[in-house]
């Protein structure tokens, strides 16, 4: 098996990093998961690019162009042998002695990537899944891929713990976005999602969504919706890169609709397969 470090393809046996990477110490810095479908990454340029982004918004410069990225990518993707699968990436500002400060120009960023084999969550998807709702207890600037998930992790877990697969999260009663995930209900026939500003990430998956939803006439709006809505709405289902388009089908114990993933939901489902197929 091969792994990226920096600019080099090596066996991952042979990859390292230090123990005072800024990544390992503090969480300084950001990441992406893309998934490979059929051996292809799947808007692989929108996932370069926020990740250009999430870097830049956190002052790091991400060490080589997109290009040079993208074909190591590929190249790593070919070597492993990846059909079905997901590449994770992540640059951290690098390693140097630990101190809050930002190191000089001299410490270089540290870019680390791998593949795995992943199946498409078929089951699930075609059953739904179960949420809890959970309080958004993270930083105000979740627009950034940030390494830092603990809040997340922390929620994540609390779902598990209850038998769920996703917790769905607000600030004060407002809905922002599941733990690692996009959230959307169905409410008079509309598909409405918080808007993208600093307290969700644009998900990728989410932009797929809303130009399914734009190009198939599917009522869609980016508006923030309360708890109250969540519980009462038509349809629930959330999105990414791994869980695609998930049905919710009970959130807190109480179930959503008729207990079966809606008619919408169904319907980007399949325009999403169509779209990845
Ligand atoms: N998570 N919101 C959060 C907080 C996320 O962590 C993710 C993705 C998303 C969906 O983004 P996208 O559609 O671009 O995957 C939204 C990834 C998959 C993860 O951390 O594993």
């Amino acid at each position: 098996e091969k792994v990226i470090v920096n600019d080099q393809i090596m066996n991952r046996s042979d990859a390292s990093v230090d123990i005072e990477d800024r990544g390992y110490q503090f969480g300084d810095g950001v990441y992406e998961v893309i998934r490979v479908y059929g051996g292809q990454l799947f808007t692989g340029d929108e996932h370069l690019n926020r990740l250009y982004s999430s870097a830049e918004k956190i002052n790091i410069a991400v060490p080589f162009q997109k290009g040079k990225l993208q074909s190591m990518l590929n190249k790593l993707i070919k070597e492993n042998d990846i059909i079905d699968g997901s590449v994770y990436m992540q640059v951290t500002r690098g390693a140097s002695p630990r101190n809050h400060v930002f190191p000089g120009e001299d410490v270089k960023p540290v870019l680390t990537a791998y593949t795995k084999v992943v199946a498409r969550p078929e089951a699930s998807l075609e059953s739904g899944v179960e949420a809890i709702v959970a309080d958004d207890i993270r930083w105000l600037r979740c627009d950034i891929k940030s390494l830092n998930l603990l809040p997340n992790l922390l929620a994540k877990q609390a779902a598990k713990e209850q038998g769920c697969y996703e917790a769905i999260l607000h600030r004060s009663g407002t809905v922002t976005e599941g733990s690692a995930s996009n959230a959307y209900i169905v409410s008079n026939g509309k598909v409405k999602t918080h808007p993208a500003t600093n307290l969700i990430l644009n998900g990728i998956t989410r932009q797929v969504v809303m130009e399914l939803c734009n190009d198939n006439n599917i009522p869609f709006s980016e508006e923030a919706f309360q708890l109250d809505e969540l519980l009462e709405a038509e349809e629930i289902f959330v999105t990414s890169t791994t869980s695609e388009v998930m049905p919710i089908i009970r959130i807190d114990g109480k179930v959503v609709g008729d207990g079966k993933p809606g008619p919408l939901t169904r319907k980007l489902q399949s325009l999403f397969f169509e779209k990845i197929g």
